[in-house]
């Protein structure tokens, strides 16, 4: 039979009660399918620094190497800080760069159910961010320079990094199974090339790999625009690709109009290596009070799935969480966080799962 190996990061905050759940619901889609899950839990983040000086004991990314998958929750305190004044327990920098994912993809998709912030219909909103992820802006991490008086970041890009990353958001139009609203597939390059060098070497690496893709159309928006045409007409976009930073702010002002943070997975993927994990924090405001919305963790389980190559099990965590929005068996509310509560909310979820009728693997 087939058996896939999974690591999971708790984290901190909310994490670890959203890991519980995605853990339920992948335990009810694996065993629907006949795929035996052996799970591994390392403990990193914000508490882990507070307790041992490190967020991630950096010999365990081989560990995370190894693995079949990796399921983050989302790390961080704001009172966990460095010297530095920057925060000691997020592990983009550890994760993202100790594992090369070059290519964060967060999917922004308005399902059945849902009120987002702006009026649009389930399905209109079906697009995909993908953010730069080891360079740009976040390449200073660590590195910028500060007096009390004036502190410097610098944002690099590279030809390679630029590569790479276009070339991943042209494969991903090609196949995945979301569409625009005028069925023209495309890419759209995300920058502020009218005013910095290093975005205009961004636009201009992303044109030469567009030329390789003559199927898909190729397009550019400067970053203010696109974040108005992401409220105002979300309906236009297929596959975005940008900086990292500016991948990091519009993907939480796309996750605003399909009912919020809770509602967004995301995918770290590089050559050798890819994690899962939702694009929010560990929201300390909620902690603790069952209240946060699990449907972000349980995507990015599905994520996880598809990526380890048992898509089966991945669609019927989907199906199970369409199903329950658009029956309303499930619902969120303006405040982002789902009517009864989270262990509610997974049982719900589960309990679809566990009733689909699946036709037997051979
Ligand atoms: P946040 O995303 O944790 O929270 C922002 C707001 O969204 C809060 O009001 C919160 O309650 C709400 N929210 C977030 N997730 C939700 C969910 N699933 N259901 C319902 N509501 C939800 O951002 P923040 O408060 O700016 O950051 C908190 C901590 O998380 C910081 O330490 C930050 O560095 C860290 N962080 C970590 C990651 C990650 O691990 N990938 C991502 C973002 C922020
Ligand atoms: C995200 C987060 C991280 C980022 C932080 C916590 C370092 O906001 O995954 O979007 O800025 O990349
Ligand atoms: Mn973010």
């Amino acid at each position: 039979g087939r058996r896939i190996d999974v690591v999971t990061i708790p984290g901190d905050g909310i994490g670890p009660d959203l890991l519980a759940g995605a853990v339920a619901v992948m335990r009810a889609a694996a065993g629907q399918v006949g795929v035996a899950l052996d799970i591994e839990t390392i403990d990193a983040g914000a508490k882990v620094f507070s307790a041992t000086g490190s967020a991630f004991p950096a010999d365990r990314l081989d560990r995370l190497r190894a693995a079949d998958g990796v399921l983050k929750g989302p790390v961080g305190l704001p009172e966990v800080r460095h010297p530095d004044g920057t925060e000691a327990g997020v592990l983009g920098g550890i994760l993202r760069t100790g594992l090369d994912t070059y290519a964060n993809v967060r999917p922004v998709r308005l399902l059945p159910g849902i009120a987002g912030a702006t009026r649009h219909a389930p399905g209109e909103i079906d697009y995909v961010i993908v953010r730069e992820n080891t360079e740009g802006l976040y390449l200073s991490r660590g590195n910028g320079v500060a007096t009390a008086e004036a502190a410097v970041d610098q944002l690099m890009v590279t030809r390679v990094g630029v590569e790479r990353v276009a070339r991943f958001a042209f494969e991903l139009a090609r196949t995945r199974a979301g569409a625009p609203s005028d069925g023209v597939r495309r890419v759209t390059c995300v920058d502020k090339s009218n005013v910095l060098r290093s975005y205009a070497l961004f636009r201009s690496v992303f044109d030469d790999v567009a030329e390789q893709y003559p199927d898909i159309a190729a397009e550019h928006l400067y970053a203010d625009a696109a974040a108005h045409d992401l409220v105002v007409r979300p309906g236009r976009f297929d596959v975005l690709v940008m900086e990292n930073f500016l991948g990091d702010i519009l993907s939480d002002l796309g996750a605003g109009t399909v009912g919020g943070l809770g509602m967004c997975a995301s995918g770290n993927i590089g050559e050798h290596a890819a994690y899962f994990e939702p694009i929010h924090g560990s929201a300390p405001d909620i902690a603790g009070t069952d209240r946060a919305n699990p449907i972000s963790q349980i995507l990015s389980a599905a994520l996880l799935f598809d990526h380890a190559g048992v898509g089966d099990a991945a669609d019927l965590i989907r199906t199970a969480v369409v199903g329950a929005l658009g029956e309303a068996t499930l619902r969120i509310g303006s405040d982002g966080c789902p009517v009864g509560g989270t262990a509610a909310a997974v049982a719900e979820i589960v309990r679809r799962i566990d009733a689909a009728r699946v036709a037997p693997v051979a």
